[in-house]
């Protein structure tokens, strides 16, 4: 059975204070609420990491995460976090190649594979985002857009690398628009990156990676998304910012 996950990508909100009281009141509605089987990835800000992987130490369903990493292990280069610091603070995942970084600060492909080596080899998952703009679908290329992302960021990867990945689908059209993509569309792609895998590994491993699905998902669709066979989680992003909204997408999570 292939692993559910739900993660919360708070991108640049919350203050450390406010950040810690959301993962206690979320941490708590789960223990009372929530017997199903998802794994629930908090992933804050870089500066709190550290801290909220102290208090849901205890929560065995819980996992934190970034944002983003460095493609180098260590050295000069001001500014940046490296993997093994991002292991060091508690994190199991880090977010590659989100579609913000993609767009405001001009992370390519060819780039993003260096980072998910990086996080890789720090022992970390890495959570590979793909996904198409408005235009790209408009124009009918966005599966040729896919397979560019998936074959350039993770098609480097030995098999038993490429096992310990999990792909995020986040059409750009449907981010922070309130757009969703159709359970349908979404289904479509998920189905279609498992073929890209399969392709170039084997079944086995394509029936074995976690596909989540991301923009736009809340607790009144999250539902129905869910039921599809090939979407395996999501990644969310403004309903991750409450913990009555954040814990209701997991609860339609079987
Ligand atoms: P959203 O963001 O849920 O606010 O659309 C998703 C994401 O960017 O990961």
């Amino acid at each position: 059975m292939r692993k559910k996950i739900i993660a919360g990508n708070w991108k640049m909100n919350k203050t450390l204070e406010e950040g810690m009281g959301l993962v206690s009141e979320v941490s708590n509605m789960l223990k009372d609420e929530y017997t199903g089987s998802a794994e629930v990835v908090i992933i804050p800000p870089f500066t709190h990491i550290n801290s909220i992987s102290k208090l849901i130490a205890e929560n065995p369903r819980l996992k934190s995460g970034a944002q983003n990493c460095s493609n180098h292990k260590s050295g000069a280069y001001t500014g940046e976090v490296s993997a093994d610091m991002l292991k060091s603070c508690g994190a199991t995942y880090v977010i590659i190649g989100h579609s913000e970084r993609r767009q405001y600060f001009n992370e390519h492909n060819d780039w993003l594979a260096k980072k998910v080596d990086a996080v890789l080899l720090a022992g970390l998952n890495p959570i590979y985002c793909c996904g198409e703009t408005l235009e790209e679908r408009e124009i009918n290329t966005h599966f040729n857009v896919l397979h560019t992302q998936i074959r350039e960021g993770l098609f480097h990867l030995s098999a038993s690398d490429m096992k310990k990945v999990v792909i995020a689908y986040e059409p750009v059209w449907a981010i922070g628009t309130g757009k969703t993509a159709s359970t349908e569309q979404a289904q479509e792609i998920h189905a279609f990156i498992r073929s890209l895998i399969a392709e170039k590994y084997d079944a086995d491993i394509a029936q074995s990676i976690t596909i989540q699905y991301g923009g736009s998902v809340k607790a009144d669709n999250a539902a129905e998304l869910f039921r599809s066979p090939d979407i395996d989680g999501a990644l969310v992003g403004g309903a991750a910012l409450q913990s009555r909204s954040f814990v209701d997408i997991v609860k339609a999570m079987a």
